[in-house]
């Protein structure tokens, strides 16, 4: 870190958590909170860190929301970003064409085949041949690979380029929606204020290019049962994406399967 952004950090710290500790204190006032609360408040926060959990508190919060629309403002020749959420794993194996990011399991017969497919440009329309997609989902059964023994690491997982006019595709599963973790500080916390834990069916992007912003977001599929009420309140209208049903024998599937677009513009850096 240099000292300019440790100067300028610890100026943001002189202003930001003053303010932030008389807002907890105008709140426990309020309330007329006591020692005891106070101390299982303080348990609870000690919980969250030992079990990983503060980012998941920032989301099902809603604080997380609050902190990506502070960050990224609105700029609608740019595609809306969106919470990275905690599921990320860095380092996702490298997908050459034709891309796949899964390979079936026990559970993932009664899921649909999904091809999404779209163009990376700058906000310009210019392609952006050197863009590099990075997708991370659940399968159609058991959630995230790393909560599902089935799957194999890093199943509907991966990392891909596009082709020089800025064209990507690949090959998923459809998700479903799914119950963000219940069973540590965080789920006690929403089960006592009485929030469902439930997020809509959704697939993570993280896009970068050279000379562009880098963009984490999300896309969904309309009809879901948790759109209007996402527990981490992070569905974008402009996100949402029509699922094409398509009838089978093409693309060699004699079964039906579904393709989605999604288009990506980029804001250039700077
Ligand atoms: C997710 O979409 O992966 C997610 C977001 C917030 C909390 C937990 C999971
Ligand atoms: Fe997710």
């Amino acid at each position: 870190m240099s000292t300019t952004t440790q100067v300028g950090g610890r100026e943001r710290l002189a202003q930001v958590v003053p303010d932030a500790i008389a807002a907890i204190h105008e709140v426990l006032e309020r309330h007329n909170v006591t020692e005891d609360e106070w101390y299982a408040a303080l348990e609870f926060l000690k919980e969250v860190g030992d079990h990983d959990e503060f980012v998941l508190l920032s989301d099902v919060t809603r604080t997380s929301v609050l902190i990506d629309a502070l960050s990224h403002g609105a700029d609608e020749s740019a595609t809306p970003s969106d919470v990275e959420g905690p599921l990320y794993r860095p380092d996702p194996p490298w997908r050459e064409a034709p891309v796949k990011i899964y390979e079936d399991y026990e559970g993932s017969e009664d899921g649909d085949v999904l091809f999404v497919r779209g163009t990376v440009t700058s906000t310009d329309g210019t392609a952006l041949p050197d863009a590099v997609i990075d997708i991370w989902q659940t399968g159609p059964s058991g959630g995230y690979d790393i909560w599902d023994e089935r799957q194999p690491e890093f199943n509907f997982r991966g990392r891909f380029g596009v082709s020089e006019r800025g064209q990507y595709e690949f090959q998923t599963m459809v998700p479903k929606p799914y119950t963000v973790p219940t069973d540590g500080p965080v789920g006690r916390y929403l089960e006592a204020i009485g929030q469902h834990a439930w997020r809509p069916a959704h697939i993570h992007f993280k896009v970068t290019a050279g000379g562009h912003q880098p963009l984490v977001t999300q896309v969904f599929f309309p009809d879901d049962p948790y759109l209007e009420n996402d527990t981490i309140g992070a569905v974008k209208p402009a996100l949402v994406r029509p699922l094409e049903r398509h009838e089978g024998a093409e693309r060699g599937h004699d079964v039906p399967f579904f393709t989605c677009n999604f288009d990506i513009r980029l804001r250039p850096s700077g």
